[in-house]
């Protein structure tokens, strides 16, 4: 248990995409402004942190991950005043304001690299990741990029190939290289002292890469129905010999300024993933652990394990960190269906550690359904993989009954993922038993119950299709138990117990009068132990 939990050991972290929270500029695109407006609402569900997807002015090839201007605000969204509003509104409630950073590319707008491909006398040739062709003009190896197709493309002048791991208009930025890690270390400071509590880092596995940029071998384990992005085992491409060297020099910039959090984005194999807290701690406070997003069945016995390997493997001393999914993810109410949301949900609320919100999950949405043919934006992951369109978990929040359910006055970016407004903050705030009411019970029952924000974590013993375990602390324990099975299941619990919260309603709340308890199928629940 943290002696002196930070801030960020205690709280939920709440992902907002932008461009989808609250338009109030009437461009059909959310804004700072309406993130700021409700800012009552973040409060009243009582999350503690907020971490915004890229704000920056972006030419959108990958939708805001594509940064042409790291220190000001995409004028789409606002304009720096707006930013330092935002954050008086947050802070002024006590939340904590974490912004994206991008690390590993620019856009190919940016004057960086505008001026970089202009030629090797340029100053800034060598902040990106230039080669020749390899043999009969191919492109110089065999790597390829997150969205499929090769990650070099070929530009004249110089007459030379650039490397980008994501879509042509994101170069990488050549880490290697002294005066890049400098400038990137400087647009930290930027944000920083304009008062933000931190940063999530961009795919920060992918900063170092093999020095002599070597093959990546074949995947053996490839087959047609894997993305095609694990074709090649990314052994050369990512997670190089330097990757800790520029994890600990991201988190030095971090650790000038009192209270601030590092958040990284690494997708990497659990053992790997945990190694970027740092041996001695001393790298990413919350590397992001994705082993939630990975389970194929949500048997209680897969996640039990999960949970147990995730432990096990965390380095002494670092804090644990779920998520059920983010903007890159299917929604988690798709995922595991209707019935299995709110189990889910708690889970999430429930582990040991730090749990990252995704925005419009305390409704219950689910994924968008739309034809790639009738859009106007894409998703470049769905140029090659339609399958894996990730913008149908990026629609409009849905606030109100009414047009846009209030997300905006005019047509949305993005058509809404339902139309039904049962699926509104303003109904659900209204039902005693929507998904919101729920969440929020549970968020709030997590902040005043240390044993659930800070507590240690022990399994339990459980029928074959729950999952059972306690959450300890020595101002008093509680039990969360989570049948994940679709038939009822008896559980025994201490006769001096309280019930605390039930996925199945206030009906569920009654005080056990017996040392054994039905659980309905996909139930969960929080008993208090003294
Ligand atoms: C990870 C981000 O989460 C994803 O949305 C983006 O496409 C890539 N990094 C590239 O920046």
């Amino acid at each position: 248990m943290p002696e002196r939990p930070a801030w960020w050991q205690r709280q939920v972290i709440y992902q907002i995409y932008p461009r989808s929270f609250l338009d109030t500029s009437g461009d059909g695109i959310g804004d700072l402004e309406g993130i700021r407006v409700k800012a009552d609402y973040l409060e009243w569900l009582g999350i503690g942190a907020v971490w915004l997807s890229p704000i920056y002015p972006s030419p959108d090839a990958d939708l805001g991950y594509d940064i042409s201007d790291y220190l000001t605000v995409d004028p789409r969204f606002g304009t720096l005043e707006d930013f330092d509003a935002l954050l008086a509104a947050l802070h002024e409630r006590g939340i904590k304001l974490i912004l994206d950073l991008v690390p590993n590319h620019t856009s190919d707008q940016h004057p960086w690299f505008v001026e970089s491909r202009s030629g090797p006398e340029s100053p800034k040739h060598g902040w990106y990741v230039w080669r020749e062709s390899g043999p009969g003009g191919s492109p110089p190896n065999n790597w390829e990029s997150y969205f499929g197709s090769p990650a070099w493309s070929y530009v004249e002048p110089p007459g030379t190939w650039y490397l980008h791991s994501f879509d042509r208009g994101q170069p990488d930025l050549n880490w290697e290289n002294p005066e890049v890690r400098r400038a990137m270390q400087d647009v930290m400071r930027f944000w920083l002292d304009r008062g933000v509590d931190g940063f999530r880092v961009d795919v920060l596995w992918l900063l170092s890469k093999d020095p002599e940029l070597r093959d990546n071998p074949v995947n053996p384990e490839w087959n047609d129905g894997l993305p095609p992005w694990l074709r090649l085992l990314r052994q050369n491409s990512e997670d190089g010999p330097r990757a800790h060297e520029y994890a600990r020099l991201l988190r030095s910039v971090i650790d000038e300024f009192p209270d601030r959090v590092m958040v990284g984005e690494v997708v990497l194999p659990p053992a790997r993933a945990v190694s970027f807290h740092g041996e001695r701690l001393e790298e990413v406070h919350l590397p992001h652990n994705f082993a939630l997003t990975e389970l194929a069945t949500w048997r209680a016995d897969e996640i039990r394990t999960v949970v147990r390997e995730y432990e096990r493997l965390l380095p002494p001393g670092a804090w644990p960190n779920w998520l059920l999914g983010d903007h890159d993810f299917p929604r988690i109410a798709s995922r595991v269906g209707p019935d299995r949301t709110r189990l889910a949900l708690m889970l999430l609320l429930t582990l040991r550690g730090t749990p990252t919100w995704y925005y419009g999950d305390e409704l219950g949405l689910a994924n968008a359904h739309f034809q790639l043919s009738t859009m106007t934006v894409i998703d470049p992951q769905a140029s090659t993989s339609p399958e894996r369109d990730r913008l149908v978990a990026r629609t409009p929040m849905q606030w109100s009954p009414g047009p846009h359910a209030g997300f905006s006055r005019v047509e949305p970016w993005l058509p809404l993922a339902s139309d039904d407004p049962a699926f509104t903050v303003e109904r659900q705030r209204e039902s005693p038993d929507s998904v919101l009411n729920f969440v929020r019970a549970l968020i709030h029952l997590r902040r005043r119950t240390d044993a659930l924000s800070i507590g240690t974590y022990r399994s339990l013993p459980a029928p074959p299709d729950v999952f059972s375990f306690e959450r300890g602390h020595p101002d008093g324990a509680v039990q969360v138990h989570l049948n994940f099975g679709d038939r009822e299941q008896e559980i025994g619990v201490p006769l001096e117990s309280r019930m605390l919260l039930s996925t199945a309603g206030a009906k569920a709340m009654d005080a056990p009068d017996t040392p054994r308890v039905v659980m309905q199928p996909w139930e969960g629940m929080i008993i208090s132990m003294g």
